[in-house]
């Protein structure tokens, strides 16, 4: 008898893979941006890439990267504003020391919009 149930049992196996499928699908709703809406990596600068990871990171949990990158801002003190009032949402994840990387990052993001890639975007 229990090998005849268990012949006709749903495969504990695929049972799993649609339970996984359905993870993923209802995450998905609700995830960062960060992999998916931000710049091709390639054009950024060796030296500006670690600048630039933090962005991605710290400025996608909210909303697209877009947002910031199609802002149009282009003042230094306009960004450092943006990321102030951005850190001091609740739970931003965003801390003081990271303000300044985050600022050179978008200001350097400003002047070289086109070959870094952000006029695709
Ligand atoms: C805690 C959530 C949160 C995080 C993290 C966050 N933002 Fe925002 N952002 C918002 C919300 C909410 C708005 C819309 C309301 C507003 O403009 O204040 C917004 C709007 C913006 C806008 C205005 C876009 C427009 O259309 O005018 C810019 C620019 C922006 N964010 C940049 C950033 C940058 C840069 C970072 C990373 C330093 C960041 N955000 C991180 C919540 C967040």
């Amino acid at each position: 008898m229990p090998i005849e149930r268990s012949s006709r049992a749903p495969s504990p196996r695929l049972a799993l893979a649609a339970l996984f499928a359905g993870l993923l699908s209802g995450a998905s709703a609700c995830q960062t941006f960060a992999r998916t809406d931000g710049l091709d990596i390639s054009r950024i600068p060796q030296e500006k890439r670690s600048e630039y990871n933090l962005f991605a990171d710290r400025c996608s949990r909210c909303h697209s990267l877009a947002r910031p990158l199609n802002a149009g801002i282009t003042r230094e003190e306009e960004w450092r504003n943006y990321v102030r009032r951005m850190r001091r949402q609740p739970s931003s994840g965003i801390a003081p020391e990271d303000e300044d990387t985050l600022v050179r990052f978008l200001v350097w993001y400003s002047a070289n919009r086109a070959t870094a890639g952000g006029g695709e975007l």
